[in-house]
């Protein structure tokens, strides 16, 4: 069965082919993975701090099509080999999602074909399957994304159990807001990951929330609130040399990613102990994080688990793991799973 993704729910469009025949036949599930097509809408949106929700529902307008052309001719397949087509249902921008549902269900029943709609959050949940090292089921998965942080016990296909998640911001959330204070470019993930390789440990005495809250929830807020603080201070210190300037911002860039990272890491290791699960699994875009992988792979060791990481350019928003959690879905549930002709799209 071959399944085209389309994945529209912020600022990317991604349109990607996946062959179910690897996963079918017990072989890497990312050996079905024929083609697939990127854009990302970052430097559109950069100007405004943010995702303009307008701005990124015409942009997938524009592009969905020629990147449906673009994946076809990567995967050397033409429209009348697909079998199904699975869209991100939410959640999501209401706009941005409505361009990928009422692109994938009409190009759907223009083919003839079945339409599923898949929760983004699924996608990026099975996403790991289509690593080098693919985890066994049961395994716990770490999700951190910019919308969602969540620790998850997955079972199965569809068999998912919340086991704890953010109170307010996400991760990555935290990740870009943090990055802004210090005057980095949206979304600043990346770049204050990057600051932070060059920042010295533990000069800023910043929390570690909810370290010790008993539960598998997390908040971020206060961290974010932390940082400003400190910014706050320097700034009325009135420094002016420009090495000192840049020094302070790699080291709070450190502290902050450190508070994080062992935040996260500590309530996984909990998370495995209470379900005695042996497989952790990270997904979502923060899930590109080096200082994150890396202490996941030092705690994987001490406690005797196993980390399971995505292919990089497939922990962010991507078409791939549409396609192929569309595939997986229909596989379990014999296509029962699939969608009516409605554009019924899940914001929330
Ligand atoms: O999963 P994703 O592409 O989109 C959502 O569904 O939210 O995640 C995007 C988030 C952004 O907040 C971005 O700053 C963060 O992932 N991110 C990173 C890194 N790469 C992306 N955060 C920390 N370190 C990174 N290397
Ligand atoms: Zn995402």
């Amino acid at each position: 069965m071959i399944v085209l993704g389309i994945e529209t729910s912020c600022d990317e469009t991604g349109v990607a082919l996946y062959n179910s025949a690897p996963w079918e036949n017990n072989a890497p599930a990312h050996q079905g993975i024929m083609g697939q097509a990127l854009h990302t809408q970052i430097a559109m949106h950069r100007d405004y701090g943010g995702v303009v929700p307008e701005l990124a529902s015409r942009d997938h307008i524009r592009r969905v099509l020629p990147l449906l052309d673009e994946a076809l001719l990567a995967a050397q397949l033409e429209l009348s080999d697909i079998d199904a087509v699975a869209y991100t249902q939410g959640p999501g921008l209401a706009g941005a999602l409505l361009v990928g549902s009422a692109f994938a269900k009409s190009l759907a029943q223009g083919l003839k074909l079945p339409s599923i709609g898949i929760h983004h959050l699924e996608g990026h949940l099975l996403s790991p399957l289509l690593g080098i090292s693919a985890p066994q089921f049961p395994f716990i998965a770490l999700l951190v994304s910019g919308g969602h942080t969540q620790l998850m016990l997955v079972s199965g296909v569809g068999k998912y159990q919340l086991l704890g998640e953010t109170l307010d911001d996400a991760a990555g959330e935290a990740f870009d807001k943090t990055a802004k204070l210090l005057g980095l470019d949206y979304p600043g993930g990346a770049a204050l990951s990057k600051l932070a390789e060059t920042g010295q440990l533990g000069r800023f005495d910043l929390p570690k929330p909810m370290l010790h809250s008993g539960d598998l929830d997390f908040s971020f807020s206060g961290l974010k609130t932390a940082v400003l603080n400190q910014v706050n201070k320097f700034l009325s210190t009135g420094v002016s040399d420009t090495q000192e300037i840049a020094r302070f911002h790699a080291d709070i860039a450190r502290c902050f990613v450190d508070s994080l990272v062992a935040v996260l890491v500590s309530k996984s290791e909990k998370a495995l102990k209470q379900t005695g699960c042996k497989h952790l699994v990270l997904a979502g875009g923060v899930g590109a994080n080096v200082q994150l992988r890396t202490a996941l792979n030092a705690s994987a060791k001490k406690h005797g688990f196993e980390a399971h990481y995505p292919p990089v350019d497939l922990c962010t928003d991507n078409g791939v793991m549409i396609a192929f959690a569309g595939a997986l879905r229909m596989l379990a549930d014999n296509n029962g799973s699939t969608t009516s002709g409605a554009f019924d799209v899940k914001p929330r």
